[in-house]
Order: structure tokens, then C-alpha cells, then sequence
């Protein structure tokens, strides 16, 4: 997500603010900027890509300024390019403002200042505030700041300077803020790992505060203007802690970060009851669906199956977007082809969209990078707001993968006049909470995983839903811990791999209840009677399945469409742990990369 760091003081501005940009990077961005208060006015310098550029676009550094701010942008609004690389300015040029998070009441605010003659030149959100605080600035800088954010709806991290003032304005709402105290020096940054090299004393800002920082002190106000005292933290955490945010990998960090990521996916996209997504599609000539993907991205396409035939009368089909490019496949304008890419640059899901496009398809993507090559070739999409993902592991993609194909499901089916069930909405709502019922289980399952982590195979299986879940399982494990994994479903077993089950190849069963509940029993007592040992996800509420098997992990029930979801934070667990017992950097596991750009 994007990162933001200030700075007022004696140094040399542009060389403290791009060291800060570069302890950012790990937040994951597209693009970067500063704006230095010089002698001649506001320089700012804007670049798309690495730190690297930008630092070439500002040259040897050396510019005259004692204040400026920066920012790495994690584009959510607009395509990463340098007109809406933060920072944003007002037409005249006398307020630059950075932004990190999400302004929902964008559109009203945007044709508020439109009526007004303002001039808005970037795709983003972000750029508006400063046409505001420079509409309210008739005196007092902080009054014409806090005016602006009175206005806004949604989240804002903020640092704005103007070109007379000798000062920086921070606003925190939804999105960290913290100030960095020095000697004659101040700091603000999105997080303290941009500081940590001047200064461990910080100030953490609350949601609708408001800083004034000068060069030998700060004040901090509420939004209504009311001083408040805060609080300065000696930081004793190492840079690395930092950047993990105290977790010992990103990808036990980013299964954390699922709840929050639910919550930014859903964001202003359910209302009273109804799906929100803005997408041009003809229902009347969509003959069907396909789902074209890679790895996990195709696991949640398998669910999107279940998901969109259960709701719509679509026929769905799924393919390896391997070898749907290279199968002449017989698809034409009225066929809906869906894309689903976590990093939006896989090489054969791009390739397997051009395939499309080439045949008449209409395309749909389902994207968590914003901008990404694939984001750019589809006709439409539906953003997935995971955040960066840094894991090789996908974990917290995966998860709103599963809620996009929801939402899609659930939008067809209210464009075909039938409303979405209740439960479902209710139970989107509650989600979070239920996830994170589930995170507590991450000791649990690390005893489990001590159990097995010397094992040198292991099945997983499911049914229905659960089947693509026990493969995502399978392949979580394999991925991270180089131990092999099949995914099954369960019925399959009596056709062939139930030859391999004996007391070395556990078997772990997706066994919440389902209409396939039963059958699920009789898979396990099937293996029981084989010597294989199991391990069984049930229901919190299950009381029959515990007399099978001591290793067992409770989660509680959702609706069926969201348990895969549920179920799959236990397997990403699993495999997490198994290979932190066995030493593994599974943030980089050997052979893999994050994103599969070579065919
Ligand atoms: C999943 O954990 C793997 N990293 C891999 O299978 C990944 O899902 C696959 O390469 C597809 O990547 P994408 O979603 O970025 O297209």
C-alpha cells in the first residue's frame, strides 16, 4: 500500500526523503514522488517504477528546501503514471498533498470542485484534497486543512505543505500516521521503519487527529480543533521487525492482514442489501462463462464456478490458462472469459486473455494490482484490495479472489431480477470477525504441524467447495515445505489413491458440514480402516468426527459460499508452520517466483 514520509530540518530534504521512500518500498508501489518548499516555490519530481528513477529525475540532491514530503504509491484510483504519482498539487501550485487510503465520497466531491472551475488533471482520488485545502486556505493552513477533510468520506494517511508556510500538516483517518521526533528536526512517515535511521522517539497519530509539525516542535488537534496530548513511544523493534509489522515472515503477516482485506474488497460495494459494481455486461447474449487462470488464482476460479452457476444459470466452465492459449479454444462474443491474477503479469493468464480478446470473448479481470498489464487488457474488472502481496504464498489474494467471484455471482443474479440472499449479505458482514476466530487457532496448528512435519506425503480432500480448498491446501504445503501434496476429492479416493494410504501418508479432510457431510464420514472411516491417520477442519459445533481422529482443527460456520474462505486459513496455517519448523524462508521458496512472467 502506499507510503508516506515528510521532513523539516536542517538536512538535505530530497536525500532524507528518498532513503525514506526506500525503507517503504516493502509496502509494495508503482510509482513515487516528492515535493520539496524552496526558495523559488513548491519542486516536485514525479516518477513511475523503483525509487531509482525518481532519484534520477531529482539529480545530485542538493536542492535548496528545508521541508518536504514523498510518497510510493500503491495505485487503488487511476493507472500508475507520473500525472497521478503523488504528490498532488492545486492549479496554483501553493499546496502539494501525499494520501494514502480511500476517499468513497470521491465523485460528489470531484463534481462539487468541477462546478466550482476547478481543474482536476489526475485519475486519482487523492488529488482533489488539494484543490480543497487550497479553496479553504484564505489565513490559517491547518484551518484550510481541516476544513477540506471535514468533507471527507473514507480514509485518509495526509501530509500537506504550502509554499509560505514553514510548517507540515498530518491527518490520520484509517490509515497510520506516525511523527518522528528529532532535534531540530521533525519526521512524519506511514510507518516507523521510514524514521528509524534519524529517531526511534515517535508519536503514533489516532484516527481524526490533526498535526502541526515545525522544525522544533508539533502540536496535535482533533478535528473540532481541540489540543490533544500524546504519548512518545521509544521504538525498540529492528528494521526487519518493521517491515513485518512484528510478524517473523510476510506471509504469516498477510494471513493476519485477511480480515482488513476482506473489509477493503467489500468496500462500497455492498449497500443496503445490494452488489455495487460498475460493469458493462449484456446478460441477454452471455451463452457462458469461462474462467481462465494459474495456481491458486485457479483454485478460486474453481470455486467461481460453484459460486456463479449456484446463482445464475450460466454455465461455467474453468481451464489452466496454459492450455486454454494453446487449444484453439472454441469461444466467441458471446462468451464471458474471466482472468483472475494476483499480480496481473502472469505470462500465460495474459496470454490466455489475448487468445480471448482475439476470438470475440468479452473479458472480464479479477486483479489485485492496479495498472497491471493484465488489468490493462481486460474490458472490465473487478479489483481485488488485498494489498500487496510479498508471500510467494498467496494467502490473502486467494481470499478475495473467492469474494469478488461472490460479489460477480451475486451481481448476475440481481441483474436477472433475483435479490441476494440475506444470510450471504449478513454473513459478508460478519466475515472479518469469523476469519479472525480462525487466526486464533495459529498455536493449535502448529502443534499439529510438529506432528507431521516430517511426513513425506500427505492427501488432502474435500467435496464440492471443499474440493478446490483441499487443492489450494495441497498446494500451499508443497509449495513452501517441498512436501508432496495431492489435492482430491474425497469420492475419488476408491478410485485409485486410496492404494496409497497407509501409517505414513496422512490424509487431512475439509469435513465442515455440508450436504456432502456423511459421505465425507464414510471417506474417513474408509481411511481409518487403512491405518492412515487423520486430520479433519470441522465445525466448531461437530461432535461425531472428534471419535474418529485427535487432530482436529474447529472453525466456525459461515454460509456454504463463504466457507471456503474459512477452511482455507487453517491450510495456509498448516503449511505456514510446517515449513517454519523445517527452517524454510517460505517468504522465498527455492524455484518459485512471486509473479510468473516467462511461460
Ligand atoms: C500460489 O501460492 C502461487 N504463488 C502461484 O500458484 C500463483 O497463484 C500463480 O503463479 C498465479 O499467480 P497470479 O495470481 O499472480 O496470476
Amino acid at each position: 500500500m502506499c507510503g508516506i514520509i515528510g521532513y523539516i530540518g536542517p538536512r538535505d530534504v530530497s536525500s532524507v526523503l528518498l532513503g525514506g521512500l526506500k525503507r517503504l518500498e516493502y509496502r509494495g508501489y508503482d510509482s513515487a514522488g516528492l515535493t520539496i518548499k524552496s526558495p523559488e516555490g513548491l519542486v516536485t519530481f514525479k516518477a513511475v517504477g523503483k525509487i531509482a528513477e525518481l532519484e534520477k529525475k531529482v539529480g545530485g540532491g542538493n536542492l535548496k528546501g528545508d521541508l518536504g514530503i514523498a510518497h510510493t504509491r500503491w495505485a487503488t484510483h487511476g493507472e500508475p503514471n507520473e500525472i497521478n504519482a503523488h504528490p498532488h498539487l492545486d492549479a496554483k501550485g501553493e499546496v502539494a498533498i501525499v494520501h494514502n487510503g480511500i476517499i468513497e465520497n470521491y465523485y460528489a466531491l470531484k463534481d462539487f470542485l468541477t462546478k466550482e472551475g476547478f481543474k482536476i488533471v489526475s485519475d486519482t482520488d487523492s488529488e482533489i484534497i488539494a484543490h480543497l485545502i487550497q479553496k479553504f486556505h484564505n489565513g490559517s493552513f491547518p484551518e484550510a486543512v481541516a476544513k477540506a477533510l471535514e468533507l471527507i468520506e473514507g480514509t485518509f494517511g495526509l501530509a500537506v505543505i504550502q509554499r509560505e508556510e514553514n510548517k507540515i500538516i498530518a491527518a490520520r483517518r484509517g490509515s497510520p500516521l506516525v511523527l518522528g521526533l528529532g532535534e531540530g528536526e521533525m519526521f512524519i512517515a506511514s510507518d516507523v521503519s521510514a524514521v528509524l535511521d534519524y529517531t526511534k522517539k515517535i508519536v503514533y497519530l489516532n484516527d481524526d487527529e490533526l498535526a502541526i509539525v515545525e522544525r522544533d516542535g508539533y502540536s496535535v488537534k482533533n478535528l473540532k480543533g481541540e489540543e490533544v496530548n500524546k504519548k512518545v513511544y521509544e521504538i525498540k523493534w529492528t528494521l526487519d521487525q518493521i517491515e513485518k509489522k512484528g510478524f517473523k515472515h510476510f506471509m504469516l503477516k498477510e494471513i493476519f492482514e485477511q480480515p482488513e482485506a476482506v473489509i477493503n474488497t467489500l468496500r462500497g460495494r455492498v449497500k443496503e442489501g445490494k452488489i455495487k459494481l460498475s460493469l458493462d455486461l449484456d446478460l441477454n447474449s452471455l451463452r457462458r462463462i469461462v474462467i481462465v487462470a494459474c495456481g491458486t488464482s485457479w483454485h478460486s476460479a474453481l470455486i467461481g464456478k460453484y459460486l456463479l452457476e449456484k446463482n445464475t444459470d450460466i454455465p461455467v466452465e474453468v481451464d489452466y490458462a496454459s492450455e486454454f492459449r494453446y487449444r484453439d479454444p472454441l469461444v466467441n462474443k458471446n462468451d464471458l472469459v474471466i482472468v483472475i491474477s494476483q499480480s496481473g503479469e502472469t505470462a500465460d493468464t495474459l496470454a490466455a486473455l489475448k487468445e480471448a480478446k482475439a476470438k470475440g470473448a468479452k473479458t472480464l479481470g479479477i486483479i489485485n494490482v492496479v495498472g497491471s498489464t493484465i488489468a490493462r487488457e481486460v474490458e472490465m474488472g473487478i479489483y481485488s484490495h488485498a494489498g500487496p502481496e510479498i508471500g510467494v504464498a498467496s494467502t490473502k489474494a486467494f481470499t478475495v479472489q473467492v469474494i469478488d467471484l461472490l460479489l460477480l455471482a451475486l451481481f448476475l443474479r440481481q441483474e436477472k431480477g433475483l435479490k441476494p440472499e440475506k444470510t450471504i449479505i449478513n454473513d459478508l458482514e460478519v466475515l472479518p470477525e469469523k476469519i479472525k476466530e480462525v487466526l486464533k487457532q495459529s498455536d493449535n496448528i502448529r502443534k499439529l504441524a510438529k506432528k507431521f512435519v516430517n511426513c513425506k506425503n500427505i492427501i488432502y480432500l474435500g467435496r464440492g467447495l471443499n474440493f478446490p480448498v483441499a487443492l489450494e491446501g495441497a498446494l500451499k504445503l508443497k509449495e513452501i515445505s517441498y512436501i508432496h501434496a495431492e489435492g482430491y476429492p474425497a469420492a475419488e479416493m476408491k478410485h485409485g489413491p486410496i492404494a496409497l494410504v497407509d501409517k505414513n501418508m496422512p490424509v487431512m479432510f475439509i469435513a465442515t458440514q455440508d450436504g456432502t457431510y456423511e459421505k465425507i464420514l464414510s471417506n474417513m472411516e474408509e481411511i481409518k480402516a487403512r491405518g492412515g491417520e487423520i486430520i479433519a477442519i470441522i465445525n466448531k459445533e461437530d461432535k461425531r468426527i472428534s471419535r474418529l481422529t485427535d487432530n482436529i482443527i474447529k472453525v466456525p460456520s459461515v454460509s456454504n459460499e463463504l466457507m471456503p474462505i474459512i477452511n482455507a486459513v487453517p491450510m495456509q496455517f498448516f503449511a505456514y508452520h510446517v515449513a517454519d519448523l523445517k527452517g524454510i524462508d517460505m517468504d522465498k521458496p527455492r524455484n518459485l517466483a512471486k509473479s510468473v512472467t516467462v511461460e
